[in-house]
């Protein structure tokens, strides 16, 4: 829409004039936007022709249209378009006039039209989005700077009485600035336009009426508008507020869209304020400068957000009330390179007599109460309630319900979204050069760490099935089992089972999940069984049994080797505890000691089925605190008296976690604000989730307590949640819960998913188990989330029913990136944010993540241990600190290092 023809400018043209033309221009891509609304693109196109046919002002217009070349427009035109203006009543008319002025102004065939119309739209080479038909860009420069200065004029001039054009031709201008946006691009970068969500990708592919907006080839749907309302008109208008807010109100700064225009391919990338203005525009040398996209607006919210904020903050305050912390962090420490990384040269199973202390424990209420001795009545280390716990997760379910806040915090992650494609859009291209710039690394050896994967399932079928094999053919006269009054060898089994060695197949050991198991979880647990078969499961998937879990030890032993051989994939293995009897910890902890199970690239979680109601049933339960003693009493026992358990004491030493699994999507009564204590809970029906979690978390706080103030390790609290069910499952794991597995119901709340965001909260993600379960691949908020910058990671869960190759996390990562078109850049962010959510300790995270990785921001990142550009990570980071300013109406300062 500029034309050509400015170098023939003379300088005694007044700045009206020039303000018409670019009025003009501008006006006729809202107008031609405006008109889309009503026909279709043929129409307007039809209408082109005809009017190109019978000219309604001059000859000299017939001849620039039959002329395909460029032709320089006289000056008279303008004026003679000026004077008639406003006599002009007929809209349709002046539409016309307008459209003739553009094609004169642009001396453009229809083609070219056409391709304006469409360019920016990502379906189309790029080359049409590059404004080729200039040369001059020195004159240009001038020419827009001119323009620009004279924008205060139409503003004013446009907004006596014609609102409806006003507001298209702010499009315009954004759209202006688009052009030179999409000029670096590539195909490649196009790519990244595949990461929108699928939906919304294919279902408006080209809808002309989008087009003012759709730059980023998302429509902004006109409930984000609402933000230009909030905007007062001295915020400091940046480079892209002129594409994602169409904002009225600000005068002084009409235009950042033609300001920020560059020239050369490199200062495209440079994303400079409005405020450095023309001149530095031409500077190579900011190159090199990281310049994140500055996407603030200093927002100054209204009183309905002040509200909404305000609201947002209390549970952000709650959840630092609740969530355990460590007083030091571990960098913190001086001595952490000795204190915390004893395994590397030390034997994982040395046992160092630790002298018992004097702490006192009892369980009051389903909490264990520590004391510094027997006779002390002074709780060490006090913890919230259950009623205050149940209090404060209903003020965070009521927020949470609340319309306003709900709309609010959508807004806000719509925001998100859009500020990382815009993110892409710019920084794509330059995001890859530097990851092609940091030597050796590449997505194979970055570290990633599978931060959910069920150890009993941890090896894939094949193997599995090869182990089988061997086993069979190498021991057949082992006793592995007692059945029906007599022991049997494994040959005895498999004959009961009319099978031999050679009829086994992947296909008769049954244990993929496949579409049965959608939405069946007793199914799915079922398939947990080799050949349908318990006793298969018995001998080869369990540690307590006759063979005392020798079988699965090997085969443990195999798939850590397996993945030590891989060098940088890590695992976060979860092993049961089911709580049924006190001497479960022991022998768990014996079977790790006795077949020396132990990798530097493993630690291990402990996860608790919920599954009171069963026992119960079955008697082995009377109240649900039978439960909590089982579980806790001998961890405080351990940890007050190291000699009483010295094999569970070295083994909670690999011990990072606690989580709490099972089928969320069975009905549960929510719990009230008082619930019946674990004593009392005698009934047979199960808790809720959030009962479950308080009473786990509540123990874990105390014993991390003590824990920490005797230097031990600490026990996290990271339980599955958000699988299914109710979404107070996410509201009392956002209070309670370091991170979590899964997390997938976030997509149903959007006050949670913000508050998720807000709070960086780890979210170890499945997308492929979750295919065979509970959500279908492409409807997997996974994608969605990422781009909204949540704190996610890629996991496995379950190798053995899902995954079909030798490096399931690899697999998962490699569906994930074919599916949703993730880059290199993605994948090895993902993978560094599964670095971070796992609890490997300190020492090893130095390692693997840059010796500063604690700190918040690019200075945490080291681009040649990640592979992660600092512009990501820098993007990432202000973007948040932009929301918590928000949220927090900037007066959040924010700390330098990373929660622990
Ligand atoms: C822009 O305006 C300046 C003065 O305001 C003038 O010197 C210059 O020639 C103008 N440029 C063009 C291209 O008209
Ligand atoms: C606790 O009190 C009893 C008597 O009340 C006393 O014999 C014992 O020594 C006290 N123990 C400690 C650790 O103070
Ligand atoms: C992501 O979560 C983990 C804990 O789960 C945390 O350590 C890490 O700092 C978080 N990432 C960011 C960017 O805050």
């Amino acid at each position: 829409m500029v034309s050509s023809s400015s170098s023939s400018f003379s300088p005694e043209v007044s700045s009206l004039q020039l303000a018409m033309a670019a009025l003009i221009g501008a006006s006729f891509m809202a107008i031609s936007a405006f008109y889309i609304h009503k026909r279709s693109v043929d129409q307007i196109l039809d209408r082109l022709i005809e009017l190109g046919k019978k000219s309604p002002k001059t000859k000299r217009i017939q001849r620039v249209y039959n002329d395909e070349d460029e032709i320089e427009v006289e000056e008279e035109e303008e004026e003679e378009e000026e004077e008639n203006r406003d006599s002009d009543d007929d809209e349709e008319e002046e539409i016309d006039r307008i459209l003739w002025k553009q094609r004169l102004s642009n001396s453009r065939s229809f083609d070219d039209v056409r391709n304006l119309r469409y360019g920016l739209s990502s379906s189309l080479p790029n080359a049409v989005l590059t404004n080729y038909w200039r040369s001059n860009e020195e004159d240009e420069r001038k020419f827009i700077d001119n323009r620009s200065s004279s924008f205060n004029n139409l503003n004013n001039l446009q907004s006596n009485g014609r609102d409806g054009i006003m507001h298209f031709y702010n499009n315009a201008g954004s759209r202006t600035s688009q052009e030179f946006l999409a000029r670096p691009l590539t195909p490649k970068s196009l790519v990244h336009n595949g990461l929108e969500s699928v939906e919304d990708f294919e279902e408006e592919p080209l809808l002309p009426d989008e087009d003012d907006n759709s730059f980023l080839s998302v429509p902004i749907d006109s409930k984000s508008m609402k933000l230009h309302d909030s905007i007062p008109a001295n915020y400091d208008s940046t480079f892209d507020s002129s594409g994602v807010v169409n904002d009225v109100s600000a005068p002084d700064k009409p235009n950042g869209a033609m300001v920020s225009r560059s020239h050369g391919d490199a200062n495209l990338l440079d994303n400079q304020k409005l405020d450095t203005g023309p001149t530095h525009i031409a500077r190579k040398d900011l190159f090199d400068i990281f310049m994140p996209l500055k996407t603030t607006l200093h927002e100054r919210p209204n009183r309905e957000e002040e509200e909404v904020c305000l609201l947002l903050r209390q549970c952000l305050e709650l959840r630092e009330k609740y969530v355990y912390r460590e007083n030091a962090a571990p960098w913190m420490k001086e001595s952490v390179l000795e204190s915390n990384f004893p395994m590397v040269n030390n034997d994982p199973f040395h046992y160092d007599p630790v002298e018992p202390t004097e702490h006192y424990f009892r369980m009051e209420e389903g909490v264990v109460h520590v004391y510094s001795n027997k006779n002390a009545t002074e709780d060490l280390f006090p913890v919230a309630t259950s009623t205050e716990f149940f209090t404060d997760m209903h003020h965070l379910l009521r927020i949470s319900s609340l319309g306003d806040v709900r709309s609010a915090c959508h807004h806000r992650l719509r925001l998100l979204e859009e500020k990382y494609r815009l993110h892409l859009l710019v920084n794509a291209d330059r995001e890859f050069l530097s990851q092609k710039g940091a030597p050796h690394r590449d997505f194979y050896n970055v570290r990633k760490v599978d931060t959910h994967i069920h150890h009993s399932a941890c090896m894939n079928q094949k193997h599995l099935l090869r182990f089988i094999k061997s086993k069979l053919r190498k021991e057949p006269d082992e006793v592995v089992i007692f059945r029906d009054g007599k022991y049997l060898t494994l040959k005895e089994v498999f004959a009961s089972l009319d099978l031999t060695g050679y009829d086994l197949n992947v296909d008769l050991l049954d244990v993929h999940a496949d579409k049965n198991t959608f939405h069946r979880f007793d199914k799915f647990n079922l398939k947990y069984n080799p050949c349908g078969q318990s006793r298969l499961r018995e001998i080869f998937l369990k540690q307590d049994n006759l063979i005392q879990g020798r079988f699965l030890a090997e085969v443990t032993k195999e798939v850590l080797s397996d993945l030590e051989a891989s060098k940088y994939q890590m695992a976060e293995y979860r092993v049961s505890i089911y709580g049924r009897k006190q001497s479960e910890w022991d022998q768990l902890a014996s079977w790790f000691i006795n077949n020396g199970i132990y990798s530097e690239n493993a630690v291990w979680l402990i996860q608790l089925p919920r599954l009171y109601n069963v026992y119960r049933t079955m008697g082995t339960a009377t109240s649900f605190q039978n439960i909590l003693d089982n579980v806790f009493i001998p961890l405080f026992e351990v940890t007050v008296d190291p000699s009483s358990h010295p094999q569970l004491h070295v083994f909670l030493k690999q011990v990072v976690g606690f989580d709490i699994v099972d089928d969320e999507s069975k009905p549960e009564r929510r719990p009230t604000k008082h619930m019946p204590s674990p004593s009392e809970w005698t009934n047979e029906f199960n808790p809720a989730y959030s009962y479950y979690a308080y009473y786990c978390y509540a123990n874990l706080y105390t014993l991390n307590k003590l824990r920490e103030s005797k230097g031990m390790s600490t026990i996290r609290f990271r339980p599955h949640c958000g699988e299914a069910g109710e979404i107070d499952h996410l509201a009392s794991a956002f209070l309670l819960c370091h991170n979590i597995a899964h997390g997938v119901n976030l997509r149903k709340s959007p006050v949670l998913q913000y508050l998720y965001y807000l709070a960086q909260i780890g979210l170890a993600m499945t997308p492929l188990s979750n295919n065979s379960l509970f959500v279908d691949y492409h409807k997997n908020p996974f994608p969605t989330f990422f781009q909204r910058g949540l704190n996610v990671s890629l996991s496995t869960d379950d190798p053995l029913l899902i995954h079909l190759t030798k490096e399931p996390l690899v697999e998962e990562y490699s569906v994930a990136a074919q599916v949703w078109k993730l880059t290199s850049c993605d994948i090895c962010e993902i993978a560094r944010n599964s670095v971070y959510q796992s609890g490997f300790s300190h020492a090893v995270k130095l390692h693997w993540l840059g010796n500063k990785y604690y700190k918040r921001g690019s200075e945490g990142n080291d681009i040649h241990k990640t592979n992660v550009p600092s512009l990501r990570i820098v993007f990432r980071h202000e973007t948040w600190k932009e929301e918590m300013q928000y949220v927090y109406s900037g007066k959040v300062k924010f700390p330098e290092d990373i929660d622990h």
